[in-house]
């Protein structure tokens, strides 16, 4: 494992955004990405790190375990269906192919927990027992485990910004998605998620919920996309202390990103207004994180790649004619 200090030393390059030489860059909160003729993108995952819908910092080797962390995910699960990924050039760049991707964020919860609007707990605790249309019993206590895992779709936020709830029901209903793609679409995440629940367990994670998105190829088939349980688009709790802080009312361990959201609201930040400034303790712990979770979950032993990335990068994408 990199030591603390390197980290440190490494915060000033981390890579907070890109410029390959390329024409038509496009960014999103955590990835740029770049398209190519025939069909195909790079995507290069940054070292941004957002949260409360705000890029925070820029954390060391993040970039590099999204991006490879997703690319294992997707060969794991590449029998129950098929996805983007066509090769990784680069530790932290994807070659995939370009799909339209489906409106709706197909959100798989194991557990009822959640403070966020959207969440499930949060719905009940304010006293809604039809959630995403699942009757829920009287009595469920916080972060309890669900009787099996279930979809709770949203649609994008789009113009608005906010994302809405939607029934399984109504994905179809209000047109959303075809009947015959959702169906598809909500076996195969409930497939990939109850796999990586099997994995995570063995690794002693709990995979508490996750984000899917998929995408149409002009092929007409579906396609799994964008990032796979990631501790970016999925909760992690650890598995060994679970139980007993459950049965005695307290939160559980968190093992994603989830200590860097309470290091900003412990100064009471929640997104709104000037983001306070953090100690660089915060960004290593961060960084050793994510290594430390792509180590447990993939069981390989984390090949920190070369700094500054981008020199790297491009020398790596020299192969696909750009340069
Ligand atoms: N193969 C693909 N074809 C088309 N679009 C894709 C493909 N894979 C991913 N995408 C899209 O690329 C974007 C990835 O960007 P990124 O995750 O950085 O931003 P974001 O989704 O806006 O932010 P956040 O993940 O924080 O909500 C997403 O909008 C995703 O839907
Ligand atoms: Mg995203």
């Amino acid at each position: 494992m990199i030591s603390k200090d390197q980290l440190r030393e490494l915060l000033p390059s981390a890579l907070d955004q890109t410029s390959l030489p390329l024409s038509n860059k496009q960014t999103g909160k955590v990835r740029d990405w770049y398209d190519l003729p025939d069909g195909q993108r790079i995507i290069v995952t940054t070292d941004r790190l957002s949260a409360f819908d705000r890029i925070l910092a820029a954390v060391p080797y993040k970039g590099q375990v999204l991006n490879q962390l997703s690319a294992w995910w997707f060969e794991q699960t590449r029998d129950i269906i098929p996805n983007h990924l066509l090769s990784v050039p680069d530790p932290n760049a994807s070659l995939v192919t370009i799909v339209s991707p489906l409106p709706i964020e197909v959100i798989v919860r194991g557990y009822i927990t959640g403070v966020t609007t959207t969440a499930l707990w949060y719905r009940y605790s304010i006293g809604e027992r039809n959630i995403y249309g699942y009757d829920c019993p009287e009595g469920l206590k916080k972060n309890q485990v669900l009787p099996e895992p279930i979809i709770t779709p949203t649609t994008k936020g789009g113009a608005t910004g906010h994302d809405e709830r939607l029934t399984c029901a109504e994905v179809t209903e209000k047109g959303f998605i075809d009947k015959t793609i959702w169906d598809q679409v909500q076996l195969a995440a409930l497939a990939i998620f109850r796999y990586g629940q099997h994995i995570a367990r063995k690794a002693g994670l709990i995979l508490v919920d996750t984000k899917y998105e998929f995408g149409m190829a002009q092929d007409g088939s579906v396609m799994l996309i964008d990032e796979v349980h990631t501790p970016d688009s999925s909760r992690y709790w650890k598995a060994d202390t679970y139980e007993a802080r459950f049965n005695t009312g307290n939160e559980p361990e968190n093992f994603d990103k989830e200590f860097v959201r309470m290091a900003y609201a412990e100064k009471g930040y929640r997104g709104d207004g000037e983001i306070p400034s953090m100690p660089n303790d915060l960004w290593v712990a961060a960084s050793e994180r994510y290594i430390t979770i792509y180590e447990m979950l993939t069981g390989n032993s984390f090949k920190a790649g070369a700094y500054p990335v981008e020199e790297r990068l491009l020398k790596n994408l020299e192969g696909l004619g750009i340069k």
